[in-house]
């Protein structure tokens, strides 16, 4: 039972204290933390690959804290596709295995990407007609096999400009058109698996209000024009100098189109250590705030439209973001290395237990 405080500050003091020493608490008797999923009837989820749930360990807190999960990797462009087009689901089929065995929702990832254009479809760049089809074929084939398996589909992602001024160019945009490519994407998804729910994915949101601007008149036209949307992914790469606020002020945005809503890919960066000399202790709450903020932005939207929040990776090691340079030790998830749970975790349980 999580005892309740009369104050936020009192919370985010309390839970600091709990996990300010992780060498400490990892001798200690695991305290019993709630599993995440147990707190909530939204869907829990985090992202994970199969190289990670090779340790059992890992396997197992995820397991007990999620009741649904992304592929980081496997059901991309670039691990399906060879460079001479045939489509090899060798991981893609390895992962759904494991959700299945585990009786997890699956949300994929992700159809459509600039920043995966295999060689082969690089090889059919400016042919026209031959392009289409290809395309077309990539999107039937790989939707229409996991139809009935996957509660939905990431079919385009981050479709506008890093600086939110204007759409990205890319393959896909340069030989379909550059709001084709999308109307293109969620017709064929929706043919392969009408019941998968359908999304339009993206980065800064809360950060860029610009980019939130574009993003919201780009769907807005998609769905003028018959697209088959169903839901607005909002990443959350969140970090602890966002402003207050700014998590609240984008879900209202957000939900005000009516659609679905996901957090898609929550995590709340520290950012580079060697340019920040607060203390961890002061870093740790003002992290425990943010993730606070987002799980309230998100269980106050109506139910209807909250489809999941899920988290992108389950211990700090894990981060994507320690690939960036400066961030080789960022630990913007919910769990110490040890398993052990974070003021984040604490924050976000908090909330997802007052409904
Ligand atoms: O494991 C394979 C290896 O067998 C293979 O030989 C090698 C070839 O490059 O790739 C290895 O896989 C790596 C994979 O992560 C492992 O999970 C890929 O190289 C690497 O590119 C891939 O990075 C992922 C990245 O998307 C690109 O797909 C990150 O883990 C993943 O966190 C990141 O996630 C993205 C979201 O999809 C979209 N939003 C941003 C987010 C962070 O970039």
């Amino acid at each position: 039972m999580i005892k309740k405080f009369s104050s936020r500050r009192d919370f985010f003091g309390a839970a600091l204290s709990l996990a300010a020493a992780p060498a400490a608490l990892a001798d200690a008797p695991r305290r019993d933390a709630p599993p995440l999923k147990s707190l909530t009837n939204a869907p829990m989820g985090c992202s994970t690959n199969l190289v990670a749930l090779k340790d059992p360990a890992y396997a197992a807190l995820l397991l007990r804290n999620f009741s649904q999960v992304t592929p980081e990797y496997e059901m991309k462009m670039n691990p399906i596709t060879h460079t001479d087009g045939r489509l090899n689901f060798t991981l893609a089929d390895n992962f759904m295995g494991f959700a299945r065995q585990n009786r997890l929702r699956v949300h994929a990832t992700t159809l459509v990407w600039y920043k995966h254009q295999p060689p082969y479809f690089m090889g059919l760049d400016g042919k026209g007609q031959v392009f289409a089809d290809a395309y077309r074929n990539y999107l039937l084939t790989v939707v229409g096999r996991y139809r009935g398996q996957v509660v939905g589909w990431d079919v385009v992602n981050e479709p506008v400009w890093t600086d939110g001024t204007r759409l990205r160019d890319s393959l896909w945009s340069s030989n379909l058109g550059a709001e084709d490519y999308m109307m293109l994407a969620f017709e064929y998804a929706k043919q392969a698996d009408p019941n998968a729910v359908l999304f339009i994915n993206e980065f800064d949101l809360e950060r860029l209000p610009r980019k939130r601007a574009t993003f919201l008149n780009l769907v807005e036209r998609l769905l003028k024009r018959g697209a088959k949307i169903d839901g607005i992914g909002t990443q959350s790469h969140v970090n602890i100098n966002l402003p207050q606020g700014a998590s609240t002020l984008t879900m209202r945005d957000l939900a005000a189109l009516g659609l679905k809503i996901h957090v898609s890919e929550l995590d709340v960066s520290l950012g580079r250590a060697d340019r920040d000399n607060r203390s961890m202790d002061d870093k740790l709450k003002l992290q425990s705030a943010k993730a606070w903020e987002v799980v309230d932005a998100f269980m106050n939207l109506p139910a209807s439209q909250r489809y999941a929040l899920t988290m992108w990776g389950l211990m700090d090691k894990n981060t994507w973001l320690r690939q960036l340079p400066g961030r080789e030790h960022d630990e913007p998830l919910a769990f110490y290395d040890d398993g052990q749970p974070k003021p984040m975790f604490w924050a976000m349980a908090d909330r997802l237990k007052t409904r």
